[in-house]
């Protein structure tokens, strides 16, 4: 799609910040265009030889994501690349899960978060790293969203004998939020599915970012 901005416009208009990275974090921009609303992921700022290396290949890797997944509601929109440093898409208006009370969180949520997670891999993509509350977000109309795709792979890409660990991966991190925030209405059967998957040693390195993709944000 057409850049509906470049960064000179941004540089020379106004934004606020959402996030402040530190090393290999981005950091966000929240950037009003007439009435639409969009996020920019900016590695430009992070140190020259992570911004020419990691960086590009973020900005990359979430493009292209997002271009592979565009049509699922309840994934940013309209992703574009502003630069070979910056990759930006539509903001969604909402709160992400870790500042979400279990009680705003409606009784389908859950299940129409898992169904996002399906159709994503539906599409031959992963996440990789569902289980991190800040990247799932309760919009206004409290549906949910799947947000930062940086860690994501293309399953096309990817030798067969993992796809389902993969996909397990996902969906353990669905079943995990699920049962930290709404145990009451994750089934018998999705539990038993999240016990046997935590139970899996594959799993055991997801306690920190997976692949080791990301370092820690100050926050
Ligand atoms: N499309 C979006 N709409 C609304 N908010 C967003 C959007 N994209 C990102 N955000 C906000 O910015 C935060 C960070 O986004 P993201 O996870 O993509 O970046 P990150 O560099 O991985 O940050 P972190 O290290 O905190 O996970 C999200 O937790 C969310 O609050
Ligand atoms: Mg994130």
């Amino acid at each position: 799609m057409e850049k509906p901005f470049t960064r000179k416009d941004l540089e020379a208009g106004d934004y606020r910040i959402i996030a402040k990275g530190r090393w290999g974090n981005a950091d966000l921009y929240q950037v009003q265009r007439g009435l639409k609303i969009w996020v920019v992921k900016d590695f430009l700022p992070c140190p020259p030889f992570i911004r020419k290396t990691w960086g590009r290949f973020m900005v990359k890797r979430e493009f292209k994501a997002l271009q592979k997944l565009e049509g699922i509601v309840g994934i940013p929109r309209q992703p574009f690349r502003l630069d070979i440093y910056a990759v930006g898409y539509r903001f969604i208006p909402g709160k992400t899960l870790k500042e979400t009370a279990p009680e705003m969180i409606g009784d389908d949520f859950f299940f129409q978060f898992e169904d996002i997670v399906r159709k994503m891999h539906q599409r031959n993509m992963v996440h990789l790293d569902v289980r991190n509350r800040k990247n799932i977000l309760v919009t206004d109309e409290g549906l949910p969203a799947l947000l930062d795709f940086q860690s994501s792979l293309n399953l096309e890409n990817t030798p067969r004998f993992l796809h389902k660990i993969m996909k397990d991966i996902d969906i353990s991190g669905v079943y995990k939020n699920w049962s930290k925030k709404q145990p009451a209405s994750l089934d018998s059967t999705r539990r038993a599915h999240l016990e046997s998957l935590n139970k899996k040693r594959f799993l055991w390195f997801l306690k920190g970012y997976p692949l080791g993709t990301k370092t820690d944000r100050r926050s």
